[in-house]
């Protein structure tokens, strides 16, 4: 962080001190929520969660060397007190944007592959010069702030994840940290029940063009007809990215390995150069894409970034997470989340990575649908029948819409089976499966289901399948 004395704080927070010894004691972070997380010199945010509540573990944050807690209550150590700590966790970190008039903030927002799009944009900016992005998929009220607040005076890009559940959340996020570029990826069903419909979730990522300035960049996908409409809500300069042959930064001849990893042709207006993506499954292509056409406008070369996507990791866990185990059979994990698209990009990737071998899908419920979710659920169950998989495993009662769709699909021949658990899903596989075969393991967040891959994978004793 950018350091800042207790006073300057309080006064951009609007807090009162408690217990506080010297007010210009100075915060030069980290500013964690998890007081395990906590260091000399950082700055401990107290916020309620649904297990416990944070202002318990202020005293623990302070013996750990946190300089104070912010916190809505006294809480027995040195604290700063306000009204409502995510509002002024904002507060400092647009004081912190603010401080560094120098920094380049492009954020990225969208339905699906918000973190995929922003770990590969960030690898390919970090040599550009000092990169903040965010940790996994720190992108609300709280999560960006956090990110904001690791800037410091070194650093030069701040690469954002944004995520909306309703609308105004993607402007107050461009407000704390007002971003000059800005990339919308796609406008799919994710959260949709919660917004009302896709109309609706498309109006809510438009704040993120809307607000960027005259001089900024809007980077919009070619291929999603709600994304391109977006052109017209923006001040800044629009670059397309997408399959389509109109867009200015586009992938020709895309390929998949034996594994599912893309390879393609990346076109730009500077010239084409060859890719091949260390990511598995194909919507992955556009993604990459995004990136690229993000770190095309800060000045990346096209040959930098051809080589810097086909370096490119995924940096965070449990999306298309492809494990080879010493029997022979693969188990990806894309337990992370799921929703209508995602699935069906799941289901395809997994179609190219049984080639050969057998195709099982452990499917769980997908959440936040709204008045649709029985349709969509059924649909993809569908999906997956004409995926040509080998077995379809449905995993507890509010996914079971999709053992329906599969059972009146007339191409099915698979294994069809409904468990009401991760146990009983790992145990039926574990029947199921011979070296070969590839297990896709997918299911929103609240399902859990990456117990299930981590059973599969060996790795459940060692994480107890807590979310990275
Ligand atoms: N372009 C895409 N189209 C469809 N599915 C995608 C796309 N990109 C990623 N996915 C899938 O969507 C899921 C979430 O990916 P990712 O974490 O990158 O997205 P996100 O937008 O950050 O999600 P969240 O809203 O949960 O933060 C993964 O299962 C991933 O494989
Ligand atoms: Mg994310």
């Amino acid at each position: 962080m950018i350091p800042l004395s207790l006073a300057q704080i309080a006064e951009i927070s609007g807090a009162t001190g408690d217990l506080i010894a010297d007010v210009d004691a100075t915060v030069t972070g980290p500013v964690v929520i998890d007081s395990r997380q906590a260091g000399p010199g950082g700055l401990f945010a107290a916020l309620p969660g649904t297990r416990a509540d944070g202002h318990d573990f202020a005293a623990r944050a302070i013996a750990a060397g946190a300089v104070a807690a912010l916190a809505t209550r006294p809480v027995g150590v040195p604290a700063l007190i306000v009204p409502d700590v995510p509002a002024a966790l904002a507060a400092l970190a647009a004081a912190v944007v603010r401080r560094r008039p120098g920094l380049t903030i492009a954020a990225i927002t969208g339905s699906a592959g918000k973190t995929t799009t922003k770990d590969l944009a960030a690898q390919l900016i970090e040599p550009l010069g000092p990169t903040v992005s965010p940790r996994n998929s720190y992108n609300n009220e709280i999560g960006h702030p956090l990110t904001v607040l690791r800037v410091t005076e070194q650093t030069r890009y701040l690469v954002a994840e944004m995520s909306a559940r309703g609308p105004g959340h993607i402007a107050a996020l461009c407000a704390i940290s007002p971003p000059r570029l800005g990339v919308v990826l796609c406008v799919g069903h994710a959260h949709a029940g919660e917004f009302g419909g896709l109309d609706e979730v498309a109006r809510a990522k438009a704040e993120l063009p809307s607000a960027l300035p005259a001089d900024g960049v809007a980077v919009l996908n070619a291929d999603d007809p709600r994304v391109m409409a977006m052109a017209g809500t923006t001040a800044a300069r629009v670059v397309t990215f997408g399959r389509s042959p109109a867009a200015d930064v586009r992938a020709a001849g895309v390929v998949l390995d034996e594994a599912g990893r893309p390879g393609f042709t990346l076109c730009t207006p500077e010239g084409s150069a060859p890719v091949r993506l260390r990511l598995h499954g194909e919507h992955n292509v556009g993604n990459a894409l995004a990136a690229a056409a993000l770190a095309g406008q800060l000045g990346l070369d096209l040959a930098a970034v051809a080589t810097g996507l086909s370096a490119a990791t995924a940096r965070s866990r449990w999306r298309m997470e492809v494990t080879r185990r010493p029997d022979g059979v693969t188990v990806v994990n894309d337990a992370y989340n799921a929703n209508p698209e995602s699935l069906a990009a799941a289901l395809s990737a997994l179609a190219a990575m049984a080639r050969g071998g057998r195709g099982f899908a452990v499917l769980g419920h997908m959440t936040e649908l709204g008045a649709q979710a029985g349709e969509l659920h059924e649909q993809a169950g569908r999906q997956a029948a004409r995926a040509g998989l080998a077995g379809l495993i449905v995993v507890g009662e509010e996914a079971a819409p999709m053992l329906a769709g599969a059972k009146a699909e007339p191409s099915w021949r698979g294994e069809l089976l409904q468990v009401p658990d991760a146990a009983a899903a790992v145990a039926e596989v574990e029947r199921l499966v011979r070296p070969g075969d590839v297990v896709l393991v997918k299911a929103s967040r609240a399902a859990n289901l990456q117990r299930v891959a981590l059973a599969l994978t060996g790795e459940l004793d060692r994480t107890e399948g807590r979310a990275p």
